[in-house]
């Protein structure tokens, strides 16, 4: 990670914060007013950083990947990169108290941990994810494991075995890790993703309850047992608050902290987040699109939340292309809710753009599929009381054979 924060001052795009912050919702609220890299150097006594990867430039700096090749690179990836295991972390004795774990809004259940990597292992597989951590005690937290997600799964099948899963939770890793940690990628390969982003390898340490963590500035170790206690309310990335649910408590038995370690924050519903959330889903659809059409870009639009709206460019051969690509889109991530397919010459990053492909090239009454009933985002605020949603897609290309009707005027 520090590596990184090198690279984005070098260009540039670091903020520097000398003064003395506190954890209590003031270093959030400063992150929340710019997307540059912040770098706290006093946050009650130690240093932490907040928006690493908050936007696609700082995202593509992280993956050495220009920008606009981002997407269609990622979607040739083959999970396929080196882990090196090399020796043990020494641990020492657990104290969450003394990393500055923030308190974001207020009317959150408390300090939450927002960044940390939780990586489990059970009968030899390996899995990685974000998971939210609410603070209980000095070596205690309440983990939000989405139902059907790895750890999820990995944790009922060793609680049906009455095992505990081992777990190590990483905090302060290479954006490569954290990214190929939010991809859903084939079981047990988040490692060796990582590996592959980082140029084909990775080095990783054993914990002592055996799992695997690659460098990062503080690791937890310690398992998931049956014992469930409240989570939430938390805000998630609507910027609503999210409800409380019986969660799984985690207890820690060891941790490790590099020297003058420093900590990261993600900002619950800022950009950071929105951009971990999206962005690994981007090259999925346009692999899924793809199969369907000739795709150029997908774009999970900052305003959809980073999750919920999806802006594909395709280059139209038949009519009923765009039809096409929004059924793909829907099946891709299943917790997208509106997808807006445009032509090569429309911008996806560009919301004015793309509002003037709406504008010139939808009729309501043929441009719009509207399908009821469907699984949505458990995170959006519409969705029905029986977990269905509704989902709606726009084909705001050009009419195939009417092209000099909508093509734009250039000079
Ligand atoms: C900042 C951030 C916070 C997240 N918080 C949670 C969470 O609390 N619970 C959860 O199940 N997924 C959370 N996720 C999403 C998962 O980490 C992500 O979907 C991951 O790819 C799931 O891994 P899996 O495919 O191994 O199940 C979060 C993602 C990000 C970027």
């Amino acid at each position: 990670m520090r590596e990184f924060i090198n690279k984005m001052r070098e260009e540039g795009l670091v903020v520097d914060v000398d003064e003395p912050v506190s954890a209590d919702m003031q270093a959030p609220k400063m992150a929340a007013g710019t997307d540059k890299l912040i770098f706290f150097h006093n946050i009650e006594r130690v240093r932490a950083v907040m928006n690493l990867t908050a936007t696609r430039r700082a995202l593509s700096i992280a993956l050495g990947i220009e920008e606009n090749q981002m997407v269609k690179t990622l979607a040739d990836a083959k999970f396929d990169g080196n882990v090196i295991t090399s020796g043990a972390l020494a641990m020492k004795k657990p104290d969450l108290s003394s990393i500055p774990i923030m308190h974001h809004f207020p009317l959150d259940a408390g300090k939450y941990l927002t960044s940390g990597i939780v990586f489990s292992r059970f009968e030899g597989v390996e899995n990685a994810s974000i998971h939210r951590m609410l603070v209980l005690d000095k070596k205690r937290v309440a983990a939000r494991l989405v139902e059907g997600r790895h750890t999820h799964v990995m944790l009922g099948k060793a609680l049906a075995k009455k095992e505990k899963l081992p777990i190590a939770v990483t905090i302060g890793t290479h954006p490569a890790v954290t990214f190929a940690s939010c991809t859903r990628v084939p079981t047990g390969m988040e490692l060796n993703y990582a590996a592959e982003l980082l140029g084909g390898e990775i080095t990783v340490r054993q914990c002592s309850n055996g799992v695997l963590v690659p460098d990062a500035e503080i690791v937890l170790e310690g398992y998931i047992g049956g014992e469930v206690t409240d989570e939430g309310p938390f805000v998630d990335i609507t910027g609503t608050y999210d409800p409380v649910r019986r969660q799984p408590v985690i207890e820690f038995t060891g941790m490790y902290v590099k020297p003058d370690f420093i900590y990261h924050g993600i900002l619950p519903g800022g950009d950071e987040h929105k951009m971990l959330m999206g962005a690994p889903y981007e090259p999925k659809i346009y692999r899924a699109v793809a199969g369907v059409t000739e795709v150029r870009n997908v774009v999970l639009t900052k305003g959809g939340c980073g999750y919920l709206h999806a802006i594909i460019q395709i280059k139209k051969s038949t009519q009923g292309d765009a039809k096409n690509a929004i059924m793909a889109a829907f099946a891709a991530h299943t917790s997208l809710k509106h997808v807006v397919v445009v032509d090569e010459d429309i911008d996806p990053c560009d919301p004015n753009d793309v509002e003037y492909a709406i504008a010139t090239r939808v009729s309501g009454d043929r441009d719009i599929m509207v399908i009821t009933g469907v699984r949505g985002s458990s995170l959006d605020p519409c969705q029905l009381e029986d977990g269905t949603n509704v989902k709606v897609g726009v084909d705001a290309t050009m009419v195939l054979g009417r092209e000099d009707d909508f093509t734009r005027a250039t000079w």
